[in-house]
């Protein structure tokens, strides 16, 4: 299927306070973002044309950019004023969205004081993120690992982070998996490049603490919907040897939603009740059918 660039489609771009037609949303190739990753971005979906846990996403956003040094200069009253807007403009009720904030072109070098700090907003229609979801993922391991939140800004959902994820995705893309789990600098297990990951051994959950990764606001939707259903969840450090034990493995992300996984490396999982279960639910909360409280 011929690709269709992201900056050559028809519809509209919340950018810096109005919405602009969707191929005049363009930067200067000297902005500060693109050269030192001076960017923190969002990933959100709207399902029937309710952004699901909007606020929490713009709170998350505007507090990835304090991580970062900057503030954006909009409130999270704004922000997701300025996100419903951009969805009904472009007319898919079902989209993925993305905000982006970052630093402009007023100065060039690490030191970036003075920059103007900017917000843009798409949305797109987006399926699902994996091909072949149901049957459950491949995963193999990745190359890198998450940093120690000493040695960067882990809390943020920052562009920088992203590096070792992009190289870690296409480095098991070309292996024929559909993506890599990242353990994190200690050797435990942390998180899949875009979603955070679930095993169910022997009937309780268990799901590594988000201390060098994001806390994903579908892990904590998930979280809350396993313990509605009087499933045990422990959030704690596990060791990658640990998969042995486990009887399903899934992944949860805005894009990924919950996504069953059925291998990673050597270890096979059967999607089974507890995933079907927790698919179905999250399904339900991002509809309002079911109500989660994070
Ligand atoms: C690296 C990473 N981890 C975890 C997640 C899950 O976060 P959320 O559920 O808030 O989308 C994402 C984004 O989807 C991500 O990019």
């Amino acid at each position: 299927m011929a690709l269709v660039p992201y900056d050559d489609r028809d519809g509209w771009i919340w950018f810096d306070g109005k919405l602009v037609p969707w191929r005049d949303a363009k930067l200067h190739v000297l902005t500060h973002a693109i050269h030192y990753a001076s960017a923190v971005f969002e990933g959100e979906r709207a399902y029937g044309g309710k952004v699901f846990k909007l606020r929490e996403h713009s709170q998350r956003l505007i507090d990835s950019a304090r991580i970062l040094g900057f503030d954006i200069p909009y409130t999270v009253e704004q922000i997701d004023a300025a996100t419903m807007e951009t969805v009904a403009a472009n007319g898919a009720p079902d989209c993925y969205v993305r905000p982006i904030a970052w630093r402009g072109s007023e100065m060039m070098g690490v030191s970036a004081q003075q920059s103007k700090i900017h917000l843009a907003i798409a949305t797109w229609a987006w399926g699902n993120y994996f091909a072949d979801k149901e049957k459950g993922i491949r995963l193999t391991w990745a190359k890198y690992a998450r940093p120690a939140p000493n040695t960067a800004p882990t809390a943020s959902k920052a562009a920088g982070l992203y590096m070792i994820c992009t190289i870690s995705k296409h480095e098991a893309e070309a292996q024929g998996y559909a993506d890599a789990l990242m353990l994190d600098w200690r050797g435990q297990i942390a998180e899949a490049t875009g979603a955070n990951v679930f095993m169910a051994i022997d009937g309780v959950l268990h799901t590594p603490k988000p201390d060098c990764f994001l806390d994903g606001i579908t892990r904590r939707s998930v979280i809350a919907l396993a313990k509605n259903r009087q499933i045990q969840v422990v959030e704690r450090a596990i060791w990658p040897d640990e998969l042995a034990r486990a009887q399903e493995v899934f992944l949860t992300g805005t894009a990924a939603e919950v996504t069953p996984v059925a291998e990673i490396g050597e270890h096979k999982f059967t999607p089974g009740a507890i995933t079907a279960a927790l698919m179905d639910d999250f399904g339900k909360a991002t509809r309002g059918e079911i109500d989660v409280k994070l």
